[in-house]
């Protein structure tokens, strides 16, 4: 590559302007906020890196599928489209379309789960979790232990400790094994990727107890690209290829195609057993829709199968695992904590090293979370103990184990400048480091506090 600067593989056709605000304006924003960023308002807000997840840009192609979307209830085009391209993509025979992510796993956990039963992970993002929780059954997680070594520069650290996975197999006993889902990339375990060898280690596993296997497959294109550049025997094959010999591995897959679809909705279930799939459309046609559109109008559904294709493209995935490196790798530089290597979709600052003298139940994360708005009005989100914490009987803070700021990259929406803004706010909030303060949590919902708590400075 002759130069570094790396440039976004696309012209800009149609602009959303920021709305810009003054550090004194964004002091009172976030007071009336609670300090809590989830209760801003958007136009508030001037990079909102709170998610990668529905804030996708689609392309001109998308939108003139969007024009194309055929509403029919029953037999779109749309549909036919949507399931051809699944189908070839993942090599699953039977294709259940849902409204987002959570739904087709609402659906498939719900209907393997229940009381009694186990599920594995690398790591369940919350939503998997919360579902199987939810129908009375276990969740465990068990990435390998790379993953626990920060510094470390191996590079799959999103794997799935393979061991653990026998012990605990024999442990429950294969019949109580709902499902053992592999998570690409480790969304919860610091956007780190799986590699194909740890996917074929898994399957060896389930193949010998006859246990289902599922991929959590929302960001696996991104995920392609770390097996190509960075697991042996992948150099020559494209991205696409490698994701197909991922899903040739497993039983089914669940997608939140809010990620790597590049759409704003839509998420799908895809199954290789015709039992469990005829289980799983009954509860589809109850809850989600008709099996032709399940929650899903023909627009998204067109806009998803053109997606599917756009985002396994070199430049985009060049663009976008280098961009998201970009931010990490500079700020680090400056000396910001960051989890390393650097994942797909974001980047995770660790906040209780950034701020070790703020203890766990003053909130380092939440702290630098308003940090980052006040300074540079740029929107985060907390994932330490705000989001994990629980109380012990006597009402004390057992806090997570680790103090986490996700900046999590909306696929092609920011450019380099943008990004550029963000690292300069960056020198600001290490400038401030020892005297930024923590927060109080002055009122709290029960369960999922971090969507609606209100906090109060120290
Ligand atoms: N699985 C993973 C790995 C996810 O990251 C998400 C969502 C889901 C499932 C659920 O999908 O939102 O379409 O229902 N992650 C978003 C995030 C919310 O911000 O990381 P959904």
């Amino acid at each position: 590559m002759p130069f570094k600067t790396i440039i976004e593989p696309f012209k800009i056709k149609s602009v959303e302007p920021i709305h810009m605000s003054t550090a004194a304006q964004r002091e009172n924003y976030i007071r009336e906020a609670h300090y809590n960023p989830f209760l801003l308002h958007s136009q508030q807000v001037i990079i909102d890196l709170l998610t990668d997840s529905g804030t996708s840009a689609m392309s001109s192609e998308q939108w003139a599928g969007i024009l194309r979307g055929d509403e029919s209830y029953a037999g779109a085009q749309s549909w036919e489209r949507l399931e051809a391209e699944i189908k070839d993509l993942t090599g699953y025979p039977h294709i259940l379309p849902t409204h987002q992510g959570r739904a087709a796993e609402r659906i498939l956990y719900g209907y393997l789960g229940g009381k009694g039963k186990v599920f594995i992970s690398n790591t369940h993002f919350d939503t998997t979790r919360a579902n199987i929780e939810f129908s009375g059954a276990e969740a465990y997680d068990i990435p390998c232990i790379e993953a626990s070594d920060h510094e470390s520069e191996f590079p799959f650290k999103g794997n799935m400790d393979i061991v653990k996975l026998e012990e605990l197999i024999k442990k429950y006993s294969a019949a109580n094994i709902g499902a053992v889902i592999l998570t690409v990339t480790n969304n919860t375990g610091g956007g780190q990727p799986v590699s194909m060898a740890n996917a074929k280690g898994v399957a060896e596993v389930c193949k010998k107890y006859g246990v289902l296997y599922i991929i959590d497959c929302c960001r696996i294109a991104e995920n392609a690209y770390f097996i190509r550049h960075h697991e042996q025997g992948f150099e020559q094959t494209g991205y696409r290829t490698i994701a197909q010999q991922m899903f040739s591995l497993a039983d089914g897959c669940v997608m939140s195609a809010k990620k790597d679809a590049l759409v704003n909705i839509g998420g799908f279930l895809a199954l290789r057993n015709e039992e469990l799939s005829t289980a799983c459309t009954n509860l589809l046609i109850i809850t989600e829709g008709f099996t032709t559109y399940g929650g899903l109008a023909g627009r998204d559904m067109e806009a998803i199968a053109i997606g599917l294709r756009e985002v396994f493209e070199d430049d985009y995935l060049n663009y976008r695992i280098r961009s998201t490196a970009y931010l990490g790798e500079h700020i680090r530089a400056k000396g910001i904590p960051v989890l390393y290597p650097i994942g797909g979709h974001a980047v995770y600052v660790d906040a209780g090293l950034l701020y070790p003298h703020i203890p766990a139940h003053e909130y380092p994360g939440q702290a630098l979370v308003c940090e980052l708005y006040k300074i540079g009005g740029i929107r985060a989100v907390e994932i330490g103990s705000v989001m994990f914490g629980k109380y012990d009987d006597n009402g004390k803070l057992i806090p997570a184990p680790m103090e986490l700021v996700r900046l999590a990259i909306p696929r092609r929406v920011y450019t380099q400048s943008h990004i550029d803004y963000v690292i300069e706010v960056f020198d600001d909030i290490y400038t401030n480091r020892k005297t930024t303060r923590g927060l109080r949590i002055v009122k709290e919902p029960k369960f999922l506090r971090h969507f609606t708590a209100h906090f109060e400075e120290l």
